[in-house]
């Protein structure tokens, strides 16, 4: 056959085989077998030795023009190829931009927390500190050192949960006056309030949980009066209930203050006219203080003759429950977003 025809028709049959490529490995396959150094179409040009001398530019031409044209075709296939793959995967990783997005939910604040915010931030104003309680506190600090008789009932097993022994879970942050007290080595005035936890054996019901939240504070200096307590306690109450409220205080008993005293604030719901909230008495209690009883302050170290103080504890989930009209304690700790998300804190 004729040399020249022979190179016309590897070159013929390379296009029609490159015509039927359709993936980068048949491109690869395709390369081996005609443009690679030992493919036909290179090998071609060792035939030139059996070309008569005359043919032999005309020979070469022909291989030469083969070699191009295929190479050219060959060039555009892998484009065409590298473009369709290319689309392909576009079009699978393609996004939706209309479908509807994950919703994001934010979380809330439980009013819980913003009424201890809120109390906090009154306190900083007026020069107080903030002290770190603990959950678990020893006998001799949440009640001995306050004063609570042997025999009261809240030392029983039925009223305090005790771990072993000695420890038990708080069941008041009362026990951080004593620990401010003892901690001044050196004797020097204290304004100090203290949030957390305190835990009662209580039978959970709509106002009663057998874990809740109090706010202790405590002023010890010279010639403290119960007149400082009474001012204290009806700014704190004109700065979180409103400017309108009025205090009384109730005589009261409690073992680490001497006299004691309940606090009742005039009813914000109805401006003391007597509503549901306030039972119609046009009053809410909402603490318990009193004078810091001179035992107290011997006990941890203040000589009563030289200092006195005041001290007084407001159930956090009590004023919360008053400020938004929250019926049912549990509330607090059912870690039901639907109550987070109905008493949203600003
Ligand atoms: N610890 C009291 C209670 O849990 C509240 C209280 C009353 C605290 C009078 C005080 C106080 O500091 O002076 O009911």
């Amino acid at each position: 056959m004729d040399l020249i025809e022979n190179t016309k028709e590897v070159g013929q049959r390379a296009k029609q085989e490159l015509e039927k490529l359709h993936t980068a490995v048949e491109l690869d396959a395709f390369f081996a077998k005609f443009l690679a150094k030992k493919g036909e179409i290179p090998t071609l040009m060792g035939n030139m030795k059996a070309v008569p001398a005359e043919l032999r530019a005309t020979f070469g031409k022909a291989v030469n023009d083969v070699r191009t044209s295929v190479n050219e075709l060959f060039e555009r296939k892998k484009a065409e190829i590298e473009k369709a793959k290319l689309e392909k995967k576009l079009a699978e990783e393609k996004i939706d931009i209309t479908l509807p997005g994950a919703t994001l939910s934010p979380g809330f604040k439980n009013p819980y927390y913003g009424i201890i915010d809120e109390v906090t931030d009154i306190f900083l104003q007026m020069g107080y500190e903030v002290a770190e309680g603990r959950d678990v506190e020893t006998d001799r600090f949440n009640f001995e050192l306050l004063n609570v008789p042997k025999d009261h009932p809240s030392r029983d097993m039925q009223d305090t949960f005790y771990l072993i022994d000695d420890l038990l879970l708080r069941t008041q942050t009362s026990a951080a006056q004593a620990h401010k007290m003892l901690e001044n080595e050196v004797k020097t005035p204290i304004r100090m309030i203290c949030p957390g936890k305190a835990y009662r054996r209580d039978d959970d019901d709509n106002t009663h949980s057998h874990q809740f939240a109090q706010i202790e504070g405590l002023v010890v200096d010279h010639n403290i009066s119960i007149a400082n307590l009474k001012a204290t306690l009806e700014l704190f109450v004109k700065k979180m209930f409103g400017e309108k409220r009025e205090i009384r205080l109730r005589s009261s008993y409690f073992p680490f203050t001497e006299p004691s005293v309940e606090v009742d604030v005039s009813c914000f719901a109805c401006q003391g006219k007597g509503c549901s909230i306030c039972k119609g008495t046009g009053w809410i209690e909402i603490l318990g203080a009193g004078m810091v009883n001179p035992k107290v302050l011997e006990m941890c170290g203040y000589d009563p003759k030289e200092w006195s103080g005041f001290a007084f504890g407001v159930g956090v989930e009590r004023v919360a429950m008053l400020r938004y009209g929250i019926d049912d304690i549990r509330r607090f700790y059912q870690n039901d977003i639907r109550f987070l998300k109905d008493y949203p804190l600003k």
